[in-house]
């Protein structure tokens, strides 16, 4: 049967680094707290819009593919940062890359590549795409409240990429599943940007979250997702070679694995390097897995999200005969002089840094 099958990866991640020891200049936190809580120990904040790291991350998952942008035919951007209401990210993606095809972007929050992931598979198994960009980029650096020591430690910017084709071959995407529980969408939210209210100054533009009530959530629905995802590809648990989760807190990480009684050796994780990135968590990490070499030709690699809505879902996907890059390329974004803490700093005025 006609379905997705991933041929080309990439990632950016922005050169500025905010390490705790920077927060801890600017908040009432430190080191140890965030370490031992959430396994974070430094995340990258943008300079360039949530576009131009999309574009970055698309330009090597396309070189990776050995293909040009005209060879795409539907561009997702997954992401709940967008530059702005109207256009869509990917329309600005494909701005800068060229081409014709679909684009549209796609709001699951952390759940994102994984939906843009099912929807991509739905799309080529209707025929109505043959090449897709996935992408899952975020800026939420610019959504951060440094009041609230709570949620202003976890979040960095980032974008990661795949390039999916249809293939009637037995690798690609073999099972996903998508959820959200919509009684739930108060526990994480950003209150303000939207047209509800779009006149309100009062209302902050920034995320607000029930970080215990996420957590227990996180870790029962990721640990149900997946094992259903496996079942549903014909799978054991133990088949699974490796295990690429949503990287939202080490800590919901390392139970989902346990729920699932996954081997640890078989989770690949970054958040130490990147925080939670949200929909770019998982394309970034797969693109790592794969220029590290855990990710070889054959291997069943297993994705897992949850995020605000309350979203959540799964994919199996069965690599094909290539785990290496056909060409790189230059992600073609300037760099910057400043820190993460003067990005930051700018971008947040109005709350004293
Ligand atoms: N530094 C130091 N102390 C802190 C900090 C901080 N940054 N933040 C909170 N504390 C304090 C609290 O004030 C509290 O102090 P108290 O006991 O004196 O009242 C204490 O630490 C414990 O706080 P808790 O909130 O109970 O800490 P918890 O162990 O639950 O960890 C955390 C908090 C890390 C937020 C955790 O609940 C979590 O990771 N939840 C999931 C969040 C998540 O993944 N969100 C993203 C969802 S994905 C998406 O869609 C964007």
């Amino acid at each position: 049967m006609r379905h997705a099958t991933i041929i080309g990866w990439g990632a950016y991640t922005p050169p500025a680094v905010l390490s705790n020891a920077d927060l801890e200049t600017v908040i009432d936190t430190n080191d140890e707290w965030i370490t031992s809580r959430s396994g974070i120990k430094e995340r990258r904040i943008s300079h360039v819009s949530n576009a131009e790291m999309a574009t970055a991350a698309s330009r090597q998952a396309l070189a990776a593919a050995g293909l040009d942008a005209t060879d795409i035919d539907l561009i997702i951007v997954a992401t709940c940062s967008p530059d702005r209401a109207l256009p869509s990210v990917a329309a600005y993606v494909q701005r800068e890359l060229g081409g014709i095809g679909a684009t549209m972007d796609l709001n699951a929050a952390c759940s994102g590549f994984v939906y843009g992931l099912s929807v991509a598979d739905g799309m080529i198994a209707a025929g109505t795409a043959s090449r897709a960009l996935v992408i899952g980029a975020e800026r939420l650096s610019s959504y951060l409240d440094l009041t609230d020591r709570t949620t202003a430690v976890l979040f960095g910017d980032g974008a990661g990429a795949v390039v999916v084709e249809a293939t009637e071959e037995s690798h690609g995407l073999l099972a996903s599943n998508l959820h959200s529980d919509g009684s739930l969408t108060e526990i994480l939210t950003i209150r303000g940007g939207g047209t509800e209210n779009a006149f309100d100054e009062t209302i902050p533009l920034t995320v607000a979250m029930e970080g215990r009530e996420i957590f227990r959530h996180a870790v029962t629905k990721m640990g149900e997702g997946a094992a259903t995802a496996i079942a549903a590809a014909g799978l054991e648990v133990d088949d699974i070679d490796v295990l690429i989760s949503h990287q939202a807190n080490i800590r919901i990480i390392d139970a989902t694995a346990k729920r699932l009684k996954v081997k640890p050796e078989k989770v690949y994780t970054n958040i130490h390097a990147y925080g939670n990135t949200s929909a770019a968590s998982i394309p970034i990490a797969l693109s790592e897995a794969l220029d590290q070499g855990v990710i070889e030709p054959g291997d069943l690699v297993a994705f897992v999200a949850f995020g605000g809505g309350l979203t959540w879902g799964a994919s199996v996907v069965r690599w094909g005969d290539r785990a290496t890059r056909i060409a790189t390329a230059d992600h073609g974004l300037p760099g910057t002089d400043k820190t993460g803490l003067e990005l930051l700093s700018e971008r947040t005025q109005g709350l004293g840094v």
